[in-house]
């Protein structure tokens, strides 16, 4: 038994947050973000993360054809949940109307998609599940520090999600490589976000963040292309066999240095983290829904998915595709309009944010 990806869809907010708008808030620069990092520019969200994932799932369900009562199993990725409790899959659940469905968040950050797909395809193969939304969703900007030039440049919000169906044919993820530096976990913390910040007298999202932005670019790199050889190697295959990569997008310097060592020419890798900057858990399945918008997935390909996240999670999917690569519908589901500018929705954020969060990782300290 197999799980095909047979719908796919995406919900990007519309407000854009160019380089020369951050330059109007902090000491940087469009020449600066672009040299270094590939980033022209990344979305701002005027509505929470329930909403966006929302739309992307009726897309996603609409592309596969499938009424949302059908939905067995839902797999919430993400590291930036409106709640905690109740979590947002079950938010998910309610809206669809998949009476039945399972609903579980998955929090690995950047790779929170990636392994979604993978506890969500062994639930299909195993035969618990028949079919699974699998949702990559992230709403970065009300948890950023507007005020750190070292991230804030990095990140932008958006959603994406896929159907996958029970298949016999040997289609969908066929193997994975799933990794974890945990002894290299607080080159990457955001302070601010959790327990050990509840009952203090804080508002929860007062953030910090804590971030060793060249030895995560060292270790993302490790990290994605040894996943990468090994999910290649567990199905025999080469890196000539790999018609495109799509991989997590944190910096285009990063994605040139894995497709070095993975020996996949550029040519055959896509690439949004100029449009987007990185959406943490929503950057691989966006990039995967405008592959196929592109034409640049073709029937039966062979893709692979690297990524890296905080913890640092790591890993690296490789996904046979099926014979389909258009929509079977389409669905109604909109945002809601928006009338501010992205500076204007950051400008929120920061009017918000009222006490630093402490500097301590101590619990209960
Ligand atoms: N604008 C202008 N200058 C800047 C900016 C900025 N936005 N940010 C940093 N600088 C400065 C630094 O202060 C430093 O100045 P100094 O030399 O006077 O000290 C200089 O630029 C060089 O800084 P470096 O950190 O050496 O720059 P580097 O080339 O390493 O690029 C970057 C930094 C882009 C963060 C890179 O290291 C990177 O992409 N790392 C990976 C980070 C990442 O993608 N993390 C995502 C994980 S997300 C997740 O899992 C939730």
């Amino acid at each position: 038994m197999h799980a095909a990806i047979t719908g796919w869809g995406k919900c990007l907010p519309p407000a854009v947050l160019s380089n020369r708008d951050l330059s109007t808030i902090l000491d940087t620069s469009d020449e600066w973000i672009v040299a270094r990092t590939g980033i022209r520019e990344r979305r701002i969200s005027h509505v929470p993360l329930g909403e966006l994932a929302y739309v992307a799932a009726m897309r996603a369900l609409a592309c596969a054809g499938l009424d949302g009562g059908r939905i067995e199993l839902i797999v919430f990725g993400s590291c930036s949940y409106d709640d905690q409790v109740p979590n947002m899959a079950s938010g998910i659940q309610l809206r669809i109307g998949a009476q039945e469905a399972a609903a579980y968040d998955i929090n690995t950050a950047c790779t929170s998609f990636l392994y979604g797909l993978s506890t969500a395809t062994a639930l299909i193969r195993t035969g618990v599940v028949r079919n699974a939304l699998v949702i990559g969703a992230e709403l970065i900007s009300p948890f950023m520090d507007w005020g750190d030039r070292d991230v804030a440049v990095l990140f932008g919000d958006g959603a994406a999600a896929v159907v996958l169906e029970a298949s016999a044919r040997a289609e969908g993820l066929l193997a994975e490589k799933l990794g974890c530096y945990g002894e290299a976990r607080e080159i990457l913390r955001v302070h601010g976000m959790g327990g050990r910040y509840a009952n203090r007298g804080m508002l929860y999202g007062i953030t910090r963040w804590q971030f060793e932005g060249q030895e995560i670019f060292k270790r993302a790199v490790q990290g994605m292309s040894g996943a990468s050889a090994e999910a290649l190697a567990r199905i025999g295959a080469r890196p000539q066999d790999v018609e495109l990569v799509v991989p997590h997008q944190a910096n285009l310097r990063i994605i040139e240095a894995v497709a070095k060592r993975v020996h996949v020419p550029m040519e055959r890798v896509f690439v949004t983290v100029q449009r987007y900057g990185n959406m943490s858990a929503a950057t691989v399945p966006v990039a995967l829904c405008e592959a196929l918008e592109e034409g640049r997935v073709r029937a039966g390909a062979l893709l692979l998915m690297p990524g890296f996240g905080g913890g640092l999670s790591f890993c690296a999917h490789a996904v046979r595709w099926g014979e389909r690569t258009t929509a079977l519908g389409a669905s109604s589901a909109e945002l809601p309009p928006n009338e501010r500018s992205a500076l204007e929705l950051i400008r929120d954020c920061l009017a918000r944010k009222t006490r630093p969060a402490p500097a301590t990782t101590e619990p209960f300290a």
